[in-house]
Parts: C-alpha cells; sequence; structure tokens
C-alpha cells in the first residue's frame, strides 16, 4: 500500500515536473535570409587561397583531393558588390572527395552590421560543388543565434573570370530560441 502510494506521488511529481519544465520551455523562432557571398579566387584582393600551395599554372586547385583553401569573403546584403557588407564569410574549405566533385564546408558567418550584428552562424558539410544549387547544414550558432540549426544553399549566379569574381546567393533558413 505504502508502495503503491509512493509511485503514484512519484508518478504526480514528474508529471508536475514536465508540466513546468514545458511551460517554460521559450518558443523556437525560425528565421530566413538570403545573403550575397563575394568571392574573390585571384587578383590582388583574392578573399579565398590555396593554403597547400597553388600548382604552377596558378590556378587554384578546386578538384584536387586534399586541397585546403582559407576564405574570408564579404557578404553583402544586394546582389551588387558595391552594396553594403553586413557579415564576412570565414573559414575553410577542403576538396573531400577522391574525384574533386565534393567539398567539404566549414565556415562561420560573422555579423558586422545591422540586426545580426555580434552574432554568427556555423556552416558545416559536405557540398557538391559543381552543383548549380548546393545544400548545407547549419549546425549552430551564437549570439541572437545560439542554438540553431537549419540548412543553407548556396547557388552561384554570376562570374566574372576576368575579374576572378562569383557571387554566390546563399538562402538560410534556421530555427533558433
Ligand atoms: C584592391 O584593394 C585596394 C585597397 O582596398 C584597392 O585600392 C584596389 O583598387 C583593389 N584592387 C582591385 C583589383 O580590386
Ligand atoms: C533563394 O531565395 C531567393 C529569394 O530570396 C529565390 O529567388 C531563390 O530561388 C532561392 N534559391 C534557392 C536555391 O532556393
Amino acid at each position: 500500500m505504502a508502495f503503491k502510494s509512493l509511485k503514484l506521488s512519484l508518478f504526480l511529481f514528474l508529471a508536475l515536473f514536465f508540466a513546468s519544465s514545458l511551460a517554460e520551455l521559450p518558443q523556437h523562432k525560425e528565421t530566413g535570409m538570403t545573403l550575397y557571398f563575394q568571392d574573390y579566387s585571384g587578383g590582388p584582393n583574392a578573399t579565398v587561397i590555396e593554403i597547400t600551395g597553388p600548382a604552377n599554372d596558378g590556378l587554384l586547385a578546386f578538384t584536387k583531393f586534399g586541397t585546403i583553401f582559407c576564405t574570408d569573403d564579404p557578404i553583402t546584403e544586394g546582389i551588387d558588390r558595391e552594396s553594403r557588407e553586413i557579415a564576412r564569410a570565414q573559414g575553410l574549405y577542403v576538396t573531400s572527395a577522391l574525384d574533386g566533385s565534393n567539398t567539404h564546408v566549414l565556415i562561420s558567418v560573422v555579423f558586422n552590421d545591422e540586426e545580426f550584428k555580434g552574432s554568427t552562424l556555423e556552416i558545416q558539410g559536405t557540398s557538391a560543388q559543381f552543383e548549380r544549387v548546393r545544400e548545407v547544414a547549419v549546425v549552430g550558432g551564437t549570439g541572437i543565434f545560439r542554438l540553431a540549426r537549419g540548412y543553407a544553399t548556396f547557388e552561384t549566379i554570376h562570374y566574372d573570370p576576368s575579374l576572378h569574381h562569383a557571387i554566390i546567393q546563399c538562402n538560410i533558413t534556421v530555427l533558433h530560441y
């Protein structure tokens, strides 16, 4: 009898505990944004360089397995490279498929202007680098993006070989508190 009532009170306690912790859990917010990476893969102001050493022709070996790149692309709010910079894409790319088709992306979107200033998003995963649209996971964040998770799509919408300049449209969808 005593055992039964102990079980009952334990059950009530747990039920109350779960009810109150559910009530206190803040709701997830969903944030979506479209950003533009201004990527310079050559020239005096390159924003992506090959750490493992460029080949003799001076071109970056994007398809060579094991090649590592470091990047610091300006991110603008509009397509135009002269439009306002709101973040930087800082991190690494590693050509991670033997046949050169995939690159492993490890970048932080470091917001430096406007409403997200001081916050970051962490993008990590494999990217089918020669597909028109690449999708990579968003695995975390800081500041207003604490505990973020979601996904990002990348699409190269402009390339000017004379300037080594590519504009990559990046759509991000994240859940965060
Ligand atoms: C590189 O950056 C410097 C300093 O900001 C600038 O004066 C120069 O015009 C840039 N060069 C090119 C090719 O964009
Ligand atoms: C990204 O978002 C823009 C609108 O902001 C849309 O036109 C474009 O199709 C989207 N790209 C992808 C790959 O979903």
